[in-house]
């Protein structure tokens, strides 16, 4: 086990090159299995526990994965098993998206239920809808999710509640089905755009990913592509919440300026010069900031996976903000842990209060999921004296190389084995 320790109080200055989407990156990889021909050639895949995982995943159901870097290769066209059953699986969330991959190609699918962040109960009934809708028998049996059709017909399908997951998964599952599929009130994260661009490079034929309709005209088979996933809009995020709470002037590069408009917005609002220069976005910051009310909203909404890093922010932001998590039930764990560091914040159901005071200042505490991890790296760096940070593990879920990204910037963190 590890932990980073962090001397707080430095400013950050210089440039950051952000990593590939992990949210596109787990379901670009299990939707590469739907290729019966060639191999798909995946670059920018973010070097972090999660793609690991699944790679091991679909290593286990019989395909060929080889990582090279940022770049893996996988050949499907030896998988011969739809039986996800392995430890992996149940691990992680992104695993249910071998649902819809198997059940598209192999019209049988058996995956464990998946695991991922405590953020409060996941149900995955819209996935459940969907690949019902497009004929598919869906039962729960022995903790798995088991799917069988004998075939899948396209059919319009309207999500009741905005999700991610079911969005994508259905997509999988209606590349193979026959005829039209339409899916109404689907999620519009850049991600649900990229994991479309790359079936479509595989030979799919989806149109309107980032509308408010999907439009997927069945296909017969995929094959193998090259294909680059896109940059990371919650990384970048991060990275900017962090330059905003420690002052100095970072360049967070590699970035679509256009994913981060809510998060860039807000910082504007408190204070924070935010400057655009093609795929850079310059983050200048006195940390003199004013607090904001915030409410976490699909895309193009702010997303709720920066909604832990601007906790901290606005913990050392002046005057009241109100956060509103609209998302999920409980992903405000990370409060307990700025407690400790002096933040004056209440919970109260789904909303978070913060009176913001001058500083915090560093104590041991506990990332309690992947971004109530990344909450308390940048608490750490604000803080006054050194703060202790385990259970680091989910940190490395989703955040490449994070301590030696801050370091570079200026930070003072160092990663230590724990027995
Ligand atoms: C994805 O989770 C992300 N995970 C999450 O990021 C992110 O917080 C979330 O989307 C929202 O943006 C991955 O992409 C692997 P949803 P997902 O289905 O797909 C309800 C991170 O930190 N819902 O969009 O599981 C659900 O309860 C992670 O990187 C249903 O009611 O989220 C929630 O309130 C954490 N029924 C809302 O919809 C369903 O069938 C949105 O969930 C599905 C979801």
């Amino acid at each position: 086990m590890e932990k980073l320790i962090i001397d707080g109080g430095y400013p950050l200055n210089g440039d950051i090159e952000i990593s590939g989407a992990k949210n596109a990156a787990v379901a670009i990889l299990p939707a590469a299995i739907m290729a019966g021909k060639g191999s798909c050639v995946i670059d920018n895949i973010p070097d972090i526990s999660d793609t690991k995982c699944i790679e091991r995943i679909i290593e286990s159901l019989g395909a060929k994965v080889n990582r090279n870097n940022n770049t893996v290769t996988i050949d499907s066209t030896c998988i011969d098993s739809w039986d996800a059953n392995t430890e992996d699986v149940r691990k992680m969330r992104a695993s249910y998206y071998l649902i819809g991959a198997l059940l598209g190609r192999f019209k049988k699918a058996r995956v464990e239920m998946p695991g991922g962040c405590s953020i409060g109960v996941r149900p995955i009934d819209q996935h459940i809808k969907g690949f019902e809708a497009l004929g598919a028998k869906v039962k729960i049996e022995h903790g798995a999710v088991v799917a069988e059709a004998e075939k899948l017909v396209g059919t319009n399908i309207y999500f009741d509640v905005v999700s991610v997951g079911a969005t994508i998964n259905v997509m999988l599952a209606a590349t193979f089905a026959e005829g039209k599929t339409i899916l109404e009130n689907p999620a519009k994260e850049p991600h649900i755009v990229d994991v479309a661009n790359f079936l479509n490079s595989m030979g799919a034929d989806i149109k309107g990913a980032g509308t408010d309709e999907i439009k997927i005209n069945g296909v017969k088979e995929l094959k193998g592509c090259n294909y680059s996933v896109i940059p990371d809009q919650i990384e970048a995020g991060t990275y900017m919440m962090a330059a905003a709470a420690c002052g100095g002037k970072v360049n967070v590069n590699n970035v679509i300026p256009k994913h981060l408009e809510s998060i860039s917005a807000k910082l504007i609002e408190m204070g924070v010069k935010i400057t655009e220069n093609g795929d850079s976005i310059t983050v200048e910051s006195s940390r003199d900031l004013k607090g904001v009310n915030v409410k976490t909203l699909p895309y193009p909404g702010f997303p709720t996976d920066i909604q832990q890093p601007m906790t901290t922010l606005l913990s050392i932001s002046k005057g009241r903000s109100i956060v509103n998590e609209s998302i999920w039930e409980s992903r405000y764990k990370h409060v307990d842990e700025l407690k400790k560091m002096g933040a004056n914040i209440k919970v109260e159901n789904n909303l978070a209060i913060i009176e913001g005071i001058e500083n915090l200042s560093g104590a041991k505490v506990v990332a309690t999921d992947l971004r109530a991890g990344a909450a308390m790296v940048i608490a750490g760096m604000i803080a006054k004296g050194i703060t202790e940070i385990s259970s680091i593990e989910h940190i490395d879920r989703g955040y490449p190389h994070i301590e030696e990204k801050f370091n570079n910037l200026g930070a003072k963190i160092k990663r230590v084995k724990i027995d």
